[in-house]
């Protein structure tokens, strides 16, 4: 028994992802430990296909030294500027951004970090508005429960999978019942276009995906991004690595990865959650509808009592 444990840990580490440190376009994974615009300088131009990052939002998190607004938008133009230079020509960046709040007043970042892409002659394609339903509760103004994706192309002549990531029609079935298409599906029966409203979980303690890091992305989310805005084989990166979720979501959808994360105890765990996923052994909460409850509240879950942890905070 002990004999064959001892042989299957044998095999999975002898299947694991070779993780380089150094940038090259051949490598199936490049994850560096250290600062972003370091590694950027590594990258050569036009040779990523898709980047898509979550910056520190300047709120003073574990991971983040608090600085001056005017301070930390220039610190992004400077990355931005550097990303858009990688960036192949039928490219997209996805920025996902919150709220800077100073003083109990919120700064949407997306409205203020939309500038330094037009700069950079960047195209929006969506303001995709990200909706989940749990999160710290606010006394003071109503609680925020969305965080928004600024979609850029660099060109006109961009990559947009749609059918890669159609969502399920509400009335898959439903026909015309007259006129000439009689019979025929009166909806697309592969699903819908998922639209720029996504409602998925975010990763709060009950969630299947969670580490220690505060505020890492679901695998759903990132996947769908991957799918629709890359082929296969092409360079997913990320600059502000965290815990390396969109890597994960690039292996599991059979794309290159790459990405930095200052913080050591971040990249070990990105490592380590690659390599998981490259052998398929990662648990990920897989991209489906969010439970809606209905009916009888003494019968079915109270939709006022989440799972999750409450946290009320004076904001
Ligand atoms: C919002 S988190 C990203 C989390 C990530 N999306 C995930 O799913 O784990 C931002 C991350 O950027 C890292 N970071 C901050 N400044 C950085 C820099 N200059 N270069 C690389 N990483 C940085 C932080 O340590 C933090 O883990």
């Amino acid at each position: 028994m002990i004999k064959a444990k001892k042989q299957l840990d044998l095999l999975s580490a002898n299947n694991d992802l070779e993780i380089k440190s150094k940038f090259l376009i051949k490598n199936q994974v490049t994850l560096y430990n250290g600062d972003c615009l370091d590694f950027l300088k590594t990258m050569p131009d036009k040779s990523i296909q898709l980047i898509i990052t979550s910056p520190p939002y300047n709120v003073g998190k574990q991971y983040e030294k608090k600085m001056k607004l005017e301070q930390y938008l220039a610190q992004q133009k400077r990355i931005i500027d550097e990303c858009v230079r990688v960036l192949k020509d039928e490219g997209s960046i996805c920025w996902e951004v919150g709220n800077y709040v100073d003083n109990g007043e919120i700064i949407p970042l997306d409205i203020l970090l939309y500038e330094a892409f037009r700069q950079n002659n960047l195209q929006l394609r969506n303001r995709i508005i990200w909706h989940f339903r749990h999160g710290l509760h606010c006394s003071k103004r109503f609680s925020g429960r969305y965080e928004v994706i600024l979609w850029f192309t660099k060109t006109d002549n961009y990559i947009f999978n749609l059918d890669a990531v159609r969502v399920p029609q509400k009335y898959p079935g439903k026909k015309y019942f007259k006129g000439s298409k009689i019979g025929e599906f009166s909806c697309n029966p592969n699903g819908k276009n998922p639209s720029d409203v996504w409602d998925i979980p975010n990763v709060k303690s009950n969630h299947i995906e969670k580490t220690v890091h505060p505020c890492q992305f679901p695998i759903a989310l990132v996947q769908r991004l991957i799918l629709a805005l890359s082929n296969d084989s092409d360079i997913v990166f990320d600059p502000f690595l965290g815990v390396g979720s969109t890597a994960v979501a690039a292996i599991m959808s059979n794309r290159k990865a790459a990405g930095s994360e200052l913080l050591k105890e971040y990249y070990d765990i990105a490592c380590e959650r690659v390599n998981l996923a490259h052998k398929g052994l990662l648990k990920v909460r897989p991209d489906t509808p969010v439970y809606e409850p209905i009916g009888n509240l003494s019968i079915t879950k109270n939709p006022f009592l989440p799972n999750d942890e409450v946290i009320y905070e004076n904001c």
